[in-house]
C-alpha cells in the first residue's frame, strides 16, 4: 500500500488544489516572492490536504468549501514548519536547505508569520469562522507544545506523559483539525465532526511516534531532513526515554545530563542510537503508535462502508508505515 493508493478516492481534487494553492500564495514583495517561490517549489506529502479532502468525502462530497480548508491547513503547516527549523536549528527540509539555513532566522520568522496570516484570511475571506475556530486551536496547542518542548530541553526531566501531552499538541493537534475541517466542509452531522476529529488525533500521535523513530532509523537522504538531530536539539522522544528506563538509573542520569548539556559529539549520538535500538526503544515505540492507529480507526465505524473509508483505514497503517 502507497500514498497513490490511499489517495486515489481525491485524486483529481488534489491537483486542482496544487494550482489553487500555489494562487494564493502571491505577493508583491520582491524578497517574499524569491523565497515563497522556494518554498513552493518542494510541496511534501501534502498529507494534510489528503486528510481535509478524504474526511469530507467520508461525510459527503469535496466542495469549494473543502478546498479552502485544504489551503488553510497547508499554509498553517508550511508556516510551522519554517518556524520549527528555527526553534530546532534545523539546516534542511524537504532535502533542501531551510529558510533559516538558507537566509537567517529574522527572515524565517517572518516568512512563517506572512503564511500563516495568509492562512487565516483564507478562512476569513470565504466566512469560514468554523474553519478558523479549529485552527486557531490547533495553532494555540502547537505554540504550547513547541514551548514545552524547548522548556523540557532546558534540563527539567521528562517522562512518558510529557512526551506525549509534547506531540498531542505540537503534531495531533493540527492533524485532527484537517479532519474536522474536512467534516465541517461536507456535512452538518456534529458526531461526524468529533468523530473524525479523534481519529485525526489519534493518527497524529502515531505520526509524530513514527516521525521521532525516523530520527533514529532513517537517514537524511530519505527524510530529507537531518538524522539525529533531537538528540543534538535535547529531545528526548520515546524510543530513548523506553532505553532510558531499561538503564539503571545512574547510567540513566549520564547519559540525561549529557544529552542535556549539549556536548554530545557526533560519535557520541551514533553510538547513543545504537544501543537505543538495541534495547528495544524502536520495538517499544512501534508496539505504542500501532496501539493510536488501531484506536483512531476505531473512530470511523460510525462510518457505512465506501472507497474513503478504506482510503481513511489505510491512511492510519500509512503513517506507521511510511518512510519519510
Ligand atoms: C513534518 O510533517 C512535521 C511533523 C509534524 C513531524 P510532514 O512529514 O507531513 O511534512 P511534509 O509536509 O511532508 O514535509
Ligand atoms: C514537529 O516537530 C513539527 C511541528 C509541530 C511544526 P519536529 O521538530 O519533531 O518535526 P521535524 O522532525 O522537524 O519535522
Ligand atoms: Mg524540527
Ligand atoms: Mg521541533
Amino acid at each position: 500500500m502507497t500514498l497513490n493508493d490511499i489517495i486515489k478516492p481525491v485524486k483529481d481534487d488534489l491537483k486542482e488544489f496544487s494550482d489553487y494553492f500555489k494562487s494564493t500564495l502571491n505577493t508583491k514583495v520582491p524578497l517574499l516572492n524569491l523565497i515563497i517561490k522556494y518554498v513552493a517549489q518542494r510541496k511534501g506529502k501534502q498529507l494534510r490536504p489528503v486528510l481535509v479532502f478524504l474526511s469530507a468525502k467520508i461525510c459527503g462530497e469535496v466542495n469549494q468549501r473543502s478546498y479552502v480548508g485544504a489551503s488553510l491547513v497547508e499554509l498553517l503547516h508550511t508556516a510551522t514548519l519554517i518556524h520549527d527549523d528555527v526553534v530546532d536549528e534545523a539546516s534542511e527540509r524537504r532535502g533542501l536547505a531551510s529558510i533559516n539555513a538558507k537566509w537567517n532566522n529574522k527572515i524565517a520568522v517572518l516568512i512563517g508569520d506572512f503564511l500563516l496570516s495568509k492562512g487565516l484570511l483564507a478562512a476569513i475571506d470565504n466566512n469560514e469562522f468554523d474553519f478558523l475556530h479549529a485552527v486557531s486551536v490547533a495553532v494555540k496547542r502547537m505554540s504550547e507544545g513547541e514551548l514545552l518542548s524547548i522548556d523540557k530541553s532546558r534540563g527539567t526531566s521528562i517522562d512518558e506523559e510529557t512526551y506525549f501531552r509534547i506531540i498531542r499538541d505540537k503534531t495531533a493537534s493540527l492533524l485532527s483539525s484537517c479532519c474536522k475541517i474536512g467534516a465541517l466542509s461536507a456535512t452538518d452531522n456534529p458526531a461526524h465532526h468529533e468523530a473524525l476529529s479523534e481519529y485525526g488525533e489519534n493518527i497524529g500521535i502515531a505520526f509524530q511516534i513514527k516521525d521521532d523513530m525516523l530520527d533514529y532509523t532513517s537517514r537524511s537522504v530519505l527524510i530529507g531532513k537531518p538524522v539525529g538531530n533531537d538528540i543534538k536539539e535535547k529531545k528526548i522522544t520515546l524510543p530513548l526515554l523506553y532505553a532510558l528506563s531499561k538503564l539503571d538509573e545512574k547510567d540513566a542520569d549520564k547519559i540525561k545530563n549529557r544529552i542535556l548539556k549539549g556536548k554530545m559529539t557526533k560519535g557520541e549520538i551514533v553510538e547513543l542510537i545504537e544501543q537505543v535500538v538495541q534495547i528495544g526503544g524502536i520495538d517499544y515505540a512501534e508496539k505504542i503508535a500501532k496501539e493510536y492507529v488501531d484506536k483512531a480507526k476505531s473512530y470511523l465505524e460510525i462510518f457505512p462502508e465506501s472507497p474513503a473509508k478504506i482510503s481513511l483505514l489505510q491512511f492510519a497503517d500509512f503513517v506507521i508505515l511510511r518512510t519519510n
